[in-house]
């Protein structure tokens, strides 16, 4: 195993895009940002230098951070910020994992643009277990506001209402010709026929689940967060924001250029954003390089496509890539995600009442203090462990909305001990809108045992669930008014953040955090925290 160091300078730079251009945060003065590579087992420094005028942190999504959870990234969490002209060294090994992943901003919207990849090579000598391509490729998809971002989120604050929706999504930075700005161009694949090609696709938006289709190709599905799935074959990917997708795409077509579609997929009545990024698949030796082979994209709210995509990731489960789902049960817990409304007498246009979001009726209140450092130091008054492993209110989550939408604030942890199975079931509520959650838990990879529409069952669903091959992964998307059930062990001792990895959720307080204990033995317990962790 090696060390590799990167340097991250955090710098403003001015972007054209949608023919109109602002300046932008961003590592490196890249859009998307640098990408990360690693082998397996490899130690990974890289020193972020914040040169801008915001607090600064970045989050390296999916690296379990294993007894390093200083290194973890999420703002008021594990760390306070980087703040202008401050550096931090982020300083973790790559334990026991390799694939695709992604690294972002985790403080206010910057995620928006400072975000790119991480690639995780096999260590010597282990092959894929899939036919070795001849080419990788990283696609970066996210999302594109004329608007500064930052302004986007803060006038919804005020108002209490939700936020402008992006004027484009984009395909390694690059939206292709939209409507009001036909001159903007779109991200080239160039291919060889014969050739086998692996697509490392990364989900970076900020608020948007997406479906990417090529046209004239099936995908062979390999791998999802850094896990090998069992392959199989489909002509659309649904990835949802912080999730990341390896398909093999064999070029055996006949020459020509066709169609890249990158499109939202809501699971809502109302079509409020129905723009769909494209990019060109091109085999060399074809002269021009419009897309002359098109494809239609699925409908924004064509469920059925995205739940068939989900229902058939199984994981690899190999002698050489077991999958080890925990069998017993520790802590079971049963969380509702959702919207809710809270009074709010200044909110414009003064309907008296703002958006909010929950975990258990509970809307997260950042701390001051982070609360690994609050938690290391035992610093008292940041945080409460009562967290509550139930709803406070069970009702019909396919029916009738309660009366009272009222949700309660707090800066609540749910611990739990050492090396505990866990298993959490997410009930998605939709009371206000039917919206989907894709939850992301840090520190962990957690096995998806069970899903289904409706409310859950404690009683008939767990006989249903699948202890053999689950996908494994480190965001899940919750149905709405649906549930999935997830599982893992508790062997990463520190403050593991949980929330929905739609960035206007989490801002409106989908969020919450474990607090793992330290074991008894060796290498059980948290490390230390390096000197230049950011103070508060
Ligand atoms: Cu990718 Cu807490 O986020």
């Amino acid at each position: 195993s090696a060390v590799r160091q990167y340097k991250f300078d955090v710098v403003m730079k001015n972007a054209t895009m949608l023919c109109s251009t602002k300046p932008i945060v961003t590592v490196n003065g890249m859009f998307p940002g640098p990408t990360l590579y690693a082998v397996e087992d490899d130690t990974v420094l890289i020193n972020v230098v914040n040169h801008v005028n915001y607090n600064v942190t970045i989050h390296w999504h999916g690296i379990r951070q294993l007894r390093t959870g200083w290194a973890d990234g999420p703002a008021y969490i594990t760390q306070c910020p980087i703040t202008t002209g401050q550096s931090y060294i982020y300083n973790f090994t790559i334990t026991g994992q390799r694939g695709t992943l992604l690294w972002h901003a985790h403080i206010l919207w910057l995620r928006s643009t400072v975000h790119g990849a991480i690639v995780i090579l096999p260590k010597c000598c282990v092959p894929y277990p899939f036919p070795k391509p001849d080419k990788e490729v990283v696609v970066v998809l996210a999302e594109w506001w004329k608007s500064d971002t930052e302004d986007v989120i803060n006038e919804a604050i005020k108002s209490g209402l939700a936020p402008n929706v992006s004027d484009a999504h984009t395909i390694n930075g690059l939206p292709g010709p939209v409507s009001d700005c036909p001159s903007q161009g779109g991200f080239t694949l160039h291919v060889e026929k014969g050739k086998t090609y692996l697509l490392r696709l990364i989900n970076a938006a900020l608020n948007e689940e997406l479906f990417f289709k090529i046209a004239g190709h099936h995908l062979s599905i390999v791998e999802v967060d850094a896990t090998y799935v069992k392959p199989f074959k489909t002509d659309t990917v649904l990835i949802s924001p912080g999730q990341t997708t390896n398909v093999l795409l064999f070029a055996d077509q006949k020459q020509g250029n066709y169609l890249v579609t990158v499109s939202p997929f809501m699971d809502a009545p109302i079509a409020v954003d129905n723009i769909t990024a494209t990019a060109t698949l091109n085999y060399v030796g074809t002269l021009t390089n419009t897309p002359t082979i098109l494809t239609t994209p699925p409908l924004e709210n064509a469920t059925t496509v995205a739940t068939n995509f989900v229902n058939s990731l199984r994981s690899l489960n190999s002698k050489q890539f077991p999958a080890s789902v925990p069998r017993t049960v520790d802590y079971n817990l049963y969380f509702t995600v959702g919207l809710g409304l809270n009074p709010c007498p200044t909110c414009k246009p003064g309907n008296g009442s703002r958006v909010v979001a929950s975990i258990n009726n509970l809307t997260f209140t950042l701390p001051t203090t982070a609360l690994l450092q609050a938690h290391y130091f035992n610093i008292n008054g940041v945080f409460t462990t009562d967290f509550p492993a139930n709803p406070p209110y069970v009702f019909n989550y396919t029916g009738t909305p309660p009366s009272n939408l009222q949700t309660m604030n707090g800066t609540k942890v749910f611990r739990l001990a050492y090396n505990a199975n866990v298993q959490l079931v997410l009930q998605g509520t939709g009371i206000i809108a039917p919206e989907n959650h894709p939850i992301h838990l840090h520190g962990f990879s957690f096995y998806a045992v069970g899903r289904g529409p409706g409310n859950y069952n404690p009683m008939t669903d767990p006989m249903k669930f699948n202890l053999v091959d689950p996908i494994e992964r480190n965001t899940i998307g919750v149905p709405s008014g649906g549930w999935v059930a997830i599982r893992f062990r508790a062997d990463n001792p520190g403050v593991w953040f949980l929330h929905c990895h739609l960035e206007v959720h989490t801002t409106w307080g989908l969020k919450m955090a474990f607090l793992v204990d330290n074991g008894r033995g060796p290498n059980q317990s948290l490390l230390p925290p390096p000197i230049d962790l950011p103070k508060c």
